[in-house]
């Protein structure tokens, strides 16, 4: 793996360039990468770009588990009633259709590894209250999420939860959104602070953060289910041309021979985001900004190479659909996988807080 290049430009995380080449010039003892998502409804860009498309690639320079956090949906879901199980297949065939290749990244269920339970709990014995309270995602959800009940200790706890699904693999290094920095940060302060009594047994873990600026939604709000301004990679092209047609535009621009902006318009955004031929997209900014260009053009065009850069996935889709139970067994085999190093480091922490019978 020597040929491997050492850090593309990609990724934040070129201080730790030189331990990074280290151990994966060395041997098979790859650093660790751990990531999750919640099963809590299809799949969109937003999850494409902002993970999917960043989990893949990492199997080449990490040893990487990815799983899906059944437990943290449950924190804000408890009350539907309909299973999450059927979610959680489902996400993972999009997993896979985006690229992530489950024979070189292990990919499993948190639930199916109850250790994640057990380091969360025991995590629980050193963590003030406090610290999970001034998670800011804790009072905005709150917030936001009116229609149900965040009161729960369960919810509470979620980054402590996260803290644990991270640490249980003693995972280095966390692909994640800008969105989930406050966790790592209360993850790198719970395990700081556990270590500080029991001795250093776990790995404080630092976020991989993806450089791509966040895609707006079709309405220019955040993309969110919940506003129903997604394109979701289950979409056929029919329906992606659809939801591009209505996207929202530069609003100034009434007519084609108005000078339009470039600059945070969602359209010219996602042109950005999947649209490879860049010739094509200077050509059209130019035109756009000149007032030389209708919004059809720009947006027919827009759709046919969205549509184009979401083919593979589709195909892909398909083939992964032939197999129903293929998905499930490869997730329970994955779950074994992982709790096999899950109870090597239960062991290593019951030893350090003297837990043995
Ligand atoms: N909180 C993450 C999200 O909403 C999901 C998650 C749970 C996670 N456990 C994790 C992500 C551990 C990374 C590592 O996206």
């Amino acid at each position: 793996p020597s040929s491997i290049p050492s850090t593309t430009s990609c990724w934040d995380g070129c201080s730790r360039k030189s331990e990074e080449t280290r151990s994966v010039n060395t041997t098979a003892q790859r650093p660790r990468v751990v990531s999750g998502m919640r099963p809590t409804g299809k799949l969109h860009l937003g999850h494409l770009v902002g993970a999917l498309s960043n989990w893949g690639p990492l199997h080449e320079k990490y040893e990487c588990l990815y799983f899906v956090a059944d437990w943290h949906a449950l924190t804000s879901e408890h009350a539907i009633r309909k299973s999450i199980t059927s979610n959680a297949i489902d996400n993972v065939a999009d997993w896979i259709s985006a690229g992530v290749d489950p024979e070189r990244s292990t990919l499993f269920i948190q639930s199916l590894v109850p250790e994640h339970a057990e380091l969360a709990l025991l995590l629980s014995m050193v963590v003030p209250i406090p610290w999970l309270e001034r998670v800011p995602t804790y009072k905005e959800q709150q917030e936001q999420l009116t229609d149900r009940d965040l009161s729960t200790l369960g919810f509470l706890g979620y980054p402590l939860l996260q803290t644990a699904d991270i640490a249980v693999y003693d995972g280095r290094f966390v692909p994640v959104g800008d969105d989930q920095v406050a966790h790592l940060e209360l993850s790198r302060e719970a395990i700081r602070r556990f270590h500080q009594y029991y001795g250093e047994v776990l790995v404080e873990p630092q976020p991989l953060l993806t450089p791509v600026s966040r895609l707006p939604g079709l309405d220019n709000r955040k993309m969110s289910k919940s506003y129903g301004n997604t394109i979701d990679l289950t979409d056929d092209a029919e329906t992606v041309t659809k939801k591009v047609r209505q996207m929202y535009t530069d609003p100034k621009r009434v007519r084609a021979d108005i000078p339009g902006t470039v600059e945070g318009n969602p359209v010219f955004m996602y042109h950005d985001a999947f649209n490879t031929n860049v010739a094509e997209v200077d050509d059209l900014k130019a035109r756009y900004r000149a007032g030389k260009v209708g919004d059809v053009e720009v947006k027919t065009k827009l759709a046919a190479a969205m549509n184009a850069a979401l083919e593979p996935l589709r195909a892909r889709r398909r083939e992964v659909r032939v197999k129903p139970d293929h998905i499930r067994e490869l997730l329970v085999e994955g779950s074994r996988r992982a709790r096999v190093i899950a109870q090597a480091t239960m062991e290593r922490v019951r030893d350090a807080m003297k837990l043995r019978y």
